[in-house]
């Protein structure tokens, strides 16, 4: 497979990006004709920001997993299309095939089918690192369910919220998950997220850990019993067909959840061509992928990076994909770079929390390892400091390897804005250019283009995008409304991405972070107003505030300011407790790093938290903090900051 659209020169970059967004009916037409479809679009894009509508490749038809799949089989049935990593470097690797994928995909659709599961229904999926993950994602989207996939530190109570917002009424998990050290009972996690749900008919439960786990008549399977049976059904002398639903370009694929300044997190929507389009292009344009490469994302399918650059990006490239089941630091931080000789990858694509946390361990878990393989090397998720860059760069790279750092989001279904690997310049810590089709703009505070250059001749603004790109998000499951009050109208006509980014005179951007009440702890992102809501939950916590703070290997770090009325223990036993409380209602990627407990909130007169003030005490900062003349009480402000923890 060779792939027509790929970027090859500098110049080809700017000559496409230029034609993306005079024409970009045309442009994104003929990288549509690169897909199997099984009707072409009547109208390449339908678009206003005001409700937002947003319509890529209207009246087309077409199923994702012929494009993931079926269409490589004539000349890649015995290709890797993944290879999995156990957890354990001592138990086998597997590979799976297009063939043996495709065999997989179709049994377990007819799984799906067996079970009840029709077009348009909500599977949650909630499972460790295992290629049947993958076949869960890809059978739902054989038949036209679009799947929810929760990852796997979330708490029982999250999903309960998750399968209530989204009317889920299937489930596929494991017994367990192996992660490091660990064994994570999934399926029991599951079970206390059901209790009271009446919802849910039925739950697959495939087996992984031979955990014991109960399984309730009626409602929970057994993976294996299920894709034996299906596979009767599915082939016939031999071969194996189950046939791929005819979805609208605009059906959903997937809903994924995730969290926002406000409430509880949303659903956000992907659909299925534009979604295909844009992973599929970004990873064949931003990794330079070549046929026969070995692409190794190191995220979990349960965030949108492993969906786009595990699952889909590369399947429907005809790639070869790596997948993980443990962590980086067991059985020792050497692991990645075990696998990546071990398996010869190609291209390691990772986190700088990742990276942060392996300098921590020096440069001793790379000696001796043959890391001659790598050609590219990729971060995402965060900003990424000059130092992990250069890390990366030196140690792992070789200085041989370009750095893509990749900015997206959930939201943006793929890369938006990032280098593409030794065509333009990598630049540390910038994101550098838009991919084509991207139009970026830095507003103020009322939505007007700076303009403003510094004395360096850099631009400083909010990060917002003109016009759709075909992976942006569609809506927010069961609430249009809140889709467009979150992206959509803080600024007329933009989406907004929540993000704060500077922009140099070549044009290159460089993310500097959120800009709103969301944090980003390892990448991962979790909003205050959230893990305020979890801590208050507590039973002697009367109110709290919650702020993030810079944390050497997270990024950011969770601080909260907790006023507690208990009486019942110690501090510190009142602490661990309000981590539980919060494990129980997030799950742990939510706990607090640090709790302070306080008599009173810095507040306006208005009731209003004033938390730039709470921000720069946690972050350390005791001298200015600006103007505290609004407060109600300023005297909490110096209690405050006399507590620092
Ligand atoms: C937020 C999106 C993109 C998939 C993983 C996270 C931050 C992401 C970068 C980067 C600086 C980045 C932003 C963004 N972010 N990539 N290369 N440089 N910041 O997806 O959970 O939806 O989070 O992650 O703040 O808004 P997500």
């Amino acid at each position: 497979m060779s792939y027509p659209y790929q970027i090859k020169s500098l110049e080809q970059y700017h000559a496409d990006y230029k034609r993306s967004v005079e024409e970009p009916e045309s442009f994104w037409a003929s990288v549509a004709e690169n897909f199997v479809w099984k009707k072409k679009w009547d109208r390449v894009l339908d678009w206003n920001f005001t409700e937002p509508k947003i319509e890529w490749f209207g009246g087309a038809k077409l199923n994702i997993t012929e494009n993931c799949i079926d269409r490589h089989l004539a000349t890649k049935a015995d290709k890797p299309a993944f290879i999995w990593e156990p957890n354990n470097p001592e138990e086998r690797t597997r590979v799976v095939t297009y063939a043996r994928l495709h065999k997989r995909v179709c049994q377990f659709a007819q799984v799906l089918k067996n079970n009840g599961v029709k077009k348009g229904d909500r599977v949650c999926i909630y499972m460790g690192m295992v290629p049947e993950l993958a076949y869960a994602v890809l059978g739902c989207a054989r038949i036209g369910a679009i799947h929810s996939v929760i990852f796997g530190g979330f708490s029982a109570q999250s999903i309960a919220d998750r399968l209530y917002d989204a009317q889920a009424e299937y489930i596929v998990t494991c017994d367990g998950a192996y992660r490091g050290g660990k064994d994570i009972p999934l399926k029991s996690v599951i079970d206390d997220a059901l209790i009271g749900n009446r919802t849910v008919k039925r739950v697959i439960v495939y087996t992984r850990t031979r955990t014991p786990v109960s399984m309730i008549k009626g409602r929970d399977v057994w993976w294996e019993d299920e894709m034996e049976y299906a596979l009767e059904q599915v082939e016939k002398d031999g071969v194996v067909s189950f046939p791929a639903e005819e979805m609208d370009a605009e059906d959903p694929l997937f809903i994924l959840y995730t969290s926002g300044s406000t409430g509880k997190p949303k659903g956000v929507v992907h659909t299925c061509a534009g979604y295909m389009l844009w992973t599929t292009y970004t990873f064949v344009n931003v990794f330079q992928y070549q046929p026969g490469d070995i692409h190794f994302c190191t995220a979990d399918i349960g965030w949108v990076t492993g969906h786009s650059y595990i699952v889909y990006g590369p399947l429907s490239a005809g790639a070869t994909s790596m997948m993980f089941e443990g962590i980086p630091t067991w059985p020792d931080a050497g692991r990645f770079w075990d696998i990546v000789e071990k398996h010869k990858v190609n291209c390691i694509y990772t986190a700088p929390t990742a990276i942060r946390s392996l300098m921590n361990f020096g440069t001793d878990p790379i000696k001796g390892k043959d890391l001659s393989s790598l050609k590219v090397l990729g971060t995402v998720g965060e900003p990424i400091n000059e130092e992990a860059w250069h890390w990366y760069d030196e140690n792992i790279g070789k200085k041989k390897c370009p750095i893509i750092d990749t900015w997206w989001q959930t939201e943006t279904g793929a890369c938006l804005i990032s280098n593409l690997a030794g065509v333009t310049p990598s630049k540390p810590s910038w994101a550098t250019l838009p991919m084509p089709g991207v139009q970026p703009v830095l507003v103020d505070e009322n939505g007007k283009e700076v303009t403003e250059k510094d004395e360096n001749g850099i631009l400083k603004g909010n990060l917002c995008i003109k016009a759709p790109w075909p992976g942006i998000l569609r809506t927010t499951y069961g609430d249009h409304e809140r889709c467009r009050t979150n992206y959509f109208a803080t600024y007329p006509n933009l989406y907004f991405t929540g993000d704060g980014a500077l922009k140099d005179e070549q044009g290159n951007y460089r993310i500097t972070g959120r800009v709103d009440d969301v944090l980003n702890i390892s990448g991962h992102r979790i909003g205050t107003a959230e893990v305020e809501n979890a801590i208050n939950m507590h039973s002697g916590v009367v109110e709290s505030a919650v702020v993030g703070y810079p944390h050497d290997i997270k990024g950011q770090g969770i601080y909260a300011y907790v006023i507690y009325q208990g009486h019942h223990g110690d501090e510190n036993s009142t602490r661990l407790d309000i981590n539980l409380t919060v494990s129980k209602i997030i799950g742990p990627i939510a706990k607090p790093d640090k709790i302070q407990f306080v008599k009173g909130l810095p507040k306006t007169r208005s009731g209003k938290i004033m938390r730039r003030i709470l921000r720069k005490i946690a972050e350390g900062e005791t001298g200015n903090l600006g103007d505290t003349s609004t407060l109600l009480d300023p005297e909490v402000v110096e209690e405050i900051k006399v507590g620092r923890q």
